[in-house]
């Protein structure tokens, strides 16, 4: 199960490459991961409780699933044109059986190349690769969810535009740097 990656183009002119993440990526991941979470808009982690390292970063995304190939996991990036990761996105589906015509969406953008259009190539990339994907006996996923925090306004209008729906709100789920408590919403699209 691959992708074929494409070159497009950026708000600012640029181009970048959008493609399937692989465990090689690990390390520039866990950069981008670490930059998003000191910009500390739309996250749930302090720095310090990022895994220490790049390898304890690459083992996590391992055992989460997230490089499988057999349709389980659907990881895209977009490069910039020195090789820079701008950000990345993914599905994981649920492993059971029951479930696995679900997938969770979690997505994030380098603080840098925030506002160019990496966040909505992201998603309408991804979107693409899973509703064309079908498993070998023809199961496909149907539904597609994400977490986004309240006071998430950006993120919260690009997934409306894409088709997300509100379906439930964790009240004070978080707890903000300035000590407010702060809703989180569960946003849901069927692909049926
Ligand atoms: C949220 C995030 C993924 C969006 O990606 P992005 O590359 O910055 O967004 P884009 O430039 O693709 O803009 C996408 C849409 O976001 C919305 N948006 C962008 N800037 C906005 C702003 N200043 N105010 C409100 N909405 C805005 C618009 O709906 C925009 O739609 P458009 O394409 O019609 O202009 C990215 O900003 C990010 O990673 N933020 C930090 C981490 C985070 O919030 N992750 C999501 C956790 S659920």
């Amino acid at each position: 199960m691959h992708y074929q990656p494409s070159r497009v183009p950026l708000r600012d002119g640029r181009s970048c490459v959008i493609r399937q993440a692989t465990s090689e990526d690990a390390a520039a991941l866990y950069a981008l991961d670490r930059a998003i979470v000191r910009a500390r808009q739309g996250i749930v982690k302090h720095e310090d409780e990022l895994p220490p390292d790049a390898a304890t970063f690459a083992a996590g995304r391992e055992s989460a699933g997230l490089h499988k190939t057999d349709g389980t996991a659907f990881p895209l990036l977009v490069e910039a044109e020195d090789g820079g990761v701008l950000g990345e996105a993914s599905v994981l589906r649920i492993g059971y059986r029951m479930l696995r015509h679900v997938g969770v969406l979690g997505i994030g953008v380098h603080p840098a190349a925030q506002g160019l259009g990496v966040g909505r190539l992201l998603m309408q990339h991804l979107l693409q690769w899973v509703r064309s994907h079908r498993d070998a006996d023809g199961q496909r996923v149907l539904r597609v969810e994400l977490y986004v925090r309240a006071d998430n306004p950006r993120a919260i209008a690009l997934y409306r535009s894409l088709g997300f729906e509100h379906e439930g709100t964790r009240r004070a789920f978080l707890r903000a740097d300035d000590g407010a408590l702060v809703d989180d919403l569960l946003m849901g699209l069927l692909l049926t």
